[in-house]
Order: C-alpha cells, then sequence, then structure tokens
C-alpha cells in the first residue's frame, strides 16, 4: 500500500498540529422529511441547475448511519471532524429551537468528544432556510440578524462543548455563485444582488461572531474563506489589472472586510447601482477580532481583460486537472499563504478544506485513487513550506470524509476519502483513505519513539 509521506516529523507539522476531515450538512445528511425546506432543496428542484438532475434528500443518509460515519472518523485517526450544523434542521420558523434536530447535533458531538475528537461546527454552509428566502433571503438585512439570533440559540445550547465555531463557509460561494452568478442556491443573478447579499453574509458573520463570544467564551470563534490566488494569462498590463480586479472582487472582497474594515477598490469600478447598501457601523460589525482563519483551497484563477475592462477566468485546457476541471497547482496555495502572511495580521490559520474530485473506479470493493494520494502529498508540503516561511498555521482538514453531494454537480464528482455507493449507501474506504489513516498512526509512533 502506497504511504503518504508527509513530513510528518518535521518540526513544523509538531504534535499540537491538527489533522481532520471536514463535511457538510446538506451534502450529506439526507432525511429532508425531518426538516424544514432549504434554498437547496428548492433550487435543485428547479430544471437546469444540478448537473445530475439529483438532490439532497437522501445524499449520505448520514442522519441515520452517523454512527457508522464516526467509527469511520475514529479508524482514520483523525484529530478533529469539522461539519456543519443544518439551520432548517435546528431551527423552527417562530424562531424557537427544533429539539429533535439539535439533540441529533448534540449526540454527534458527545460522541466525538467521547472519542477524544476536536469538534469545528460550521454554521452555515449554505443551507439557508427556505423561509427565510421567500423574505429576500441574503438580500433582506434582516436575515443577518435572524442568523445572529439562530448562533445565539445554538452557541447557548452547545456552548464551550464546541472546539471552534465558524460562523460561515465561503461567503463567496453563498453570496457571489448563489446571488450573482446564479449557479448555487438561490440561484439568482446580477452584481448588485451579489454584493449586497455578500454584505448581509459579512454583517452576519459580524453579529454572530459578537453573541458567539457572550455564549462561548472558551471556544474559538472564526469564519472559513476560499482562497483564490490569481495569475494573470499574460504579462500584458491589461491581464494583470484583470488579476488585481478578479483577486479583489473574489477573495479581498471576503478578507478586507474582516481585516482592514473596508472593501478592496475595486468598489469603485461599480455602478452606484450595483454597490451594496451599507449602513453607518456596519464594517465595525464585521471587523470582530477572530481566534482563526479558515482557509479552503483547491485551485488557482488565471485572468484576462475583456473586452468591458472587466476580469474574466481562463478555464485552463490542459495541464493536470481534476474532475472539476480545477488545475493542480500546490504551489499557488504556499504563494497565497506567504503573501497573505505578508501583507496582512492574520489571526492563526487552518487549512478547512483541501482535497480533489478525481475519476474513482470501486472495483472489488477498492479504489485505488492513487492521483487523490499525489494531491493530498503536494498540497501537504505545500501547507508545510508555507509554514517553514512563517505562516502560522495549525491544523489541515482534508475535503472530505465521504463522497457527497457536490452542489450543483450533484453526485457525478466524488471527493472522498471514503467511496459511497449511492444505491446501497455502503462505505469503502479508497486508498487515499489508508494512506491518509497510515501518515497518521506513522505520526503517533513517531511521537512515542
Ligand atoms: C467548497 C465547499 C465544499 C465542497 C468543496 C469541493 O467550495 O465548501 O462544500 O463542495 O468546495
Amino acid at each position: 500500500m502506497t504511504k503518504l509521506a508527509i513530513p510528518y516529523d518535521s518540526k513544523m507539522f509538531h504534535q499540537d498540529f491538527i489533522f481532520g476531515v471536514a463535511t457538510s450538512s446538506y451534502q450529506i445528511e439526507g432525511d429532508r422529511a425531518s426538516r424544514l425546506d432549504s434554498i437547496w432543496d428548492i433550487f435543485c428542484q428547479q430544471e437546469n441547475t444540478i448537473s445530475d438532475q439529483t438532490n439532497g434528500d437522501v445524499a449520505c443518509d448520514h442522519i441515520n448511519r452517523w454512527q457508522e460515519d464516526v467509527n469511520l472518523i475514529c479508524d482514520l485517526g483523525v484529530d478533529a471532524y469539522r461539519f456543519s450544523i443544518s439551520w432548517p434542521r435546528v431551527m423552527q420558523e417562530n424562531g424557537q429551537v427544533n429539539e429533535t434536530g439539535l439533540a441529533f447535533y448534540e449526540l454527534l458531538i458527545d460522541t466525538l468528544k467521547m472519542q477524544g475528537k476536536k469538534v469545528f461546527v460550521t454554521l452555515y454552509h449554505w443551507d439557508l432556510p427556505q423561509y427565510l428566502e421567500n423574505k429576500g433571503g441574503w438580500l433582506n438585512r434582516q436575515t443577518a440578524y435572524d442568523f445572529a439570533d439562530y448562533c445565539a440559540l445554538i452557541g447557548q445550547r452547545l456552548g464551550n462543548k464546541v472546539d471552534a465555531y465558524t460562523t460561515l463557509n465561503e461567503p463567496f460561494c453563498a453570496g457571489y455563485l448563489g446571488y450573482e452568478l446564479g449557479i448555487h442556491a438561490p440561484g439568482l443573478t446580477g452584481k448588485k444582488n451579489g454584493r449586497q447579499a455578500s454584505h448581509h453574509l459579512m454583517l452576519a458573520h459580524g453579529l454572530a461572531v459578537q453573541v458567539l463570544r457572550q455564549h462561548c467564551p472558551e471556544a474559538d470563534i472564526g469564519i472559513v474563506i476560499n482562497i483564490h490566488p490569481g495569475y494573470p494569462l499574460s504579462q500584458s498590463a491589461d491581464d494583470i489589472a484583470a488579476t488585481q480586479m478578479g483577486g479583489e472582487y473574489l477573495f479581498y472582497w471576503y478578507l478586507d472586510p474582516l481585516l482592514k474594515q473596508s472593501y478592496p477598490s475595486v468598489i469603485e469600478h461599480l455602478n452606484a447601482s450595483e454597490q451594496p447598501d451599507i449602513l453607518p457601523g456596519d464594517m465595525a460589525i464585521i471587523a470582530q477580532p477572530l481566534d482563526f482563519i479558515g482557509m479552503n483551497y483547491y485551485t488557482r484563477n488565471v485572468y484576462t481583460m475583456n473586452a468591458q475592462g472587466w476580469f474574466e477566468i481562463v478555464p485552463p485546457s490542459h495541464g493536470n486537472l481534476t474532475e472539476m476541471g480545477w488545475e493542480i497547482v500546490p504551489e499557488a496555495m504556499t504563494e497565497m499563504l506567504v503573501t497573505l502572511h505578508n501583507e496582512y495580521d492574520l489571526p492563526p490559520l487552518y487549512i478547512t478544506e483541501n482535497g480533489a474530485a478525481m475519476p474513482d473506479k470501486l472495483e472489488n470493493k477498492r479504489v485505488m485513487d492513487q492521483n487523490r494520494i499525489a494531491y493530498f502529498q503536494s498540497h501537504l508540503l505545500a501547507v508545510h513550506n508555507a509554514m517553514e516561511q512563517g505562516v502560522n498555521i495549525k491544523g489541515y482538514f482534508a475535503w472530505s470524509l465521504l463522497d457527497n453531494f457536490e452542489w450543483a454537480e450533484g453526485f457525478s464528482k466524488r471527493f472522498g476519502l471514503v467511496y459511497v455507493d449511492y444505491a446501497t449507501q455502503e462505505r469503502f474506504w479508497k486508498d487515499s483513505a489508508i494512506a491518509y489513516r497510515d501518515m497518521l498512526t506513522s505520526r503517533t509512533l513517531s511521537t512515542n519513539e
């Protein structure tokens, strides 16, 4: 069996470095009948939204199979599990907690804690209750306050049992893909919508940090942002300018408010009618001190300038690509992390997601995903390299524990360490899972020597 030979014994991946696996509620849970609808339920029902016309009604049936999944987590030997709470599962429309829904997460967390696992809870991984979307969703400023109320209730109940809370996962996807490009739920389009939804998401984050601090003073509180390092298609001044613009619009739009209390200068390129409405005091609310930032990394963006003087992402046509068509460029991760470290006064970081969809084949109960092992290997080295250059990274979470519902790609793309046969819900360890486990075992052995 191939070993995932990461430099586990270097001083950079010291004993306190956390290795984990990550999932999210809509992607794995299923059991739609026991919760309210989310925007993803409704989005999936629309035509031409999901490439294989599937939905998350059943997904990995995790609600019924969670114990088996916790066993997988334990057998992998990871230190931590990152998952999200489904807002429409734990809240009722009247603002009261849905006790049955919350009990599920309480039991899950207690079981993980009993097994000595660290618990990283995401409070919003894109499954907004549809009743809130009916009132405008993230375009409605009130949703930010409703999010804070939901977080306050969850914080009161789960409190310090949770090691780390993240308010939002990738506000870029929720705001830009969901409200500006329309390729994610709820499928709205337009710059104004995207920018306004994003602003309300960031406001929701700031308000939620404030209430979580009150209720969970010992837990770490942070947010998860996806980094997309940008590179110009050519060295022309236009492409370089497009790269700057694209980076600001897609990435720094979410980072600068947190760390600089302002939106990047690309906001000046928007007409007044496209700019978000920002009320006095909003930026200060957003820029709450953070215990950590989670960074998700998959690939880089290559930019060119289009005829309208706006940036355009050039999809990679060849090279080393994953099944998503995403270019495999681990060094871009190192570069971005080091750049951020040099440009900002960063809190500690976690890599909260990293992984790859590959053309997995289940043969004789085995998936020989050497390509995924190579992806993890090169990206763990990229993390290590960033740490050697001074970036404070406290942990790494593989995306994902299981194959699952990959949003607009449905079940057609597999990111799991563990293969899911959706017809039977049987789980099979891929070679990459075995390699991840072996890497973690060898780490334990080396610290016991
Ligand atoms: C990230 C999402 C996660 C998963 C991966 C592949 O953007 O946070 O849910 O879909 O991409």
